[in-house]
């Protein structure tokens, strides 16, 4: 995949010259209040992207095209990862946008754009995602985008000093289709 392109957003695999971006996005307390990981370097940051090579993951670059100028800012990130052919499923992770840019509906679209390339394009029957149910942007997000809860693991994260439970949702081909149409 090499880019999928709307009136006002690219989303591009990403490359080693975005990797500072997502750093800084992961080393931003805002943005990563519900994200777990460990502190993270530079070095440690190239070994994810050489990681998430290997695996095949699809980490993408969200561009956002400014409508005067047409010019394209690199605005936050998104990806399918874990992508499993024989069971057809794959992991949504990795959803972020900067913040000067929230409340847009930068995410929305992307997010539709990206079920739409997972469930017509790589095939898949199923998307997953993980969310502490806090986390009330992206639950919002989710269930406008027509996923569905599946379960709660409770106590199943420890962040912050504290035992978390985690909501999974799901988003089934047949369900992504009958709201958006017909499969083509
Ligand atoms: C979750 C996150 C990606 C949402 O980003 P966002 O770009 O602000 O999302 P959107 O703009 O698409 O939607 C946000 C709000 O704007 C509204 N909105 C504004 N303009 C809109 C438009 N043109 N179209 C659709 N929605 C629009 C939405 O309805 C939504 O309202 P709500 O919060 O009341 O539900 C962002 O908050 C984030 O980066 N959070 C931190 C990272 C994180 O926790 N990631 C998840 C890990 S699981």
């Amino acid at each position: 995949m090499r880019v999928l392109e709307s009136e006002r957003i690219i989303l591009k695999p990403v490359e080693p010259a975005d990797l500072p971006f997502l750093l800084e996005q992961r080393w931003d307390a805002d943005l990563t209040e519900y994200i777990i990981h460990n502190p993270i370097s530079s070095h440690s940051q190239q070994q994810w992207y050489e990681k998430i090579c290997r695996n095949g993951d699809m980490a993408l670059c969200v561009f956002y095209k400014d409508p005067n100028t047409n010019n394209a800012t690199l605005v936050g990130t998104t990806g399918l990862y874990d992508i499993n052919q024989r069971h057809q499923r794959a992991t949504w992770k990795t959803l972020r946008m900067a913040k000067e840019y929230q409340g847009m509906g930068l995410s929305y679209e992307a997010s539709e754009m990206l079920m739409d390339y997972g469930f017509r394009t790589l095939n898949l029957n199923k998307i997953t995602c993980d969310v502490f149910p806090e986390n009330l942007s992206v639950v919002r997000l989710l269930e406008r985008l027509g996923f569905q809860q599946e379960g709660r693991l409770q106590q199943h994260y420890f962040h912050q000093g504290a035992f978390k439970d985690v909501v999974i949702y799901s988003l089934l081909r047949e369900a992504f289709h009958s709201k958006n149409g017909s499969q083509k």
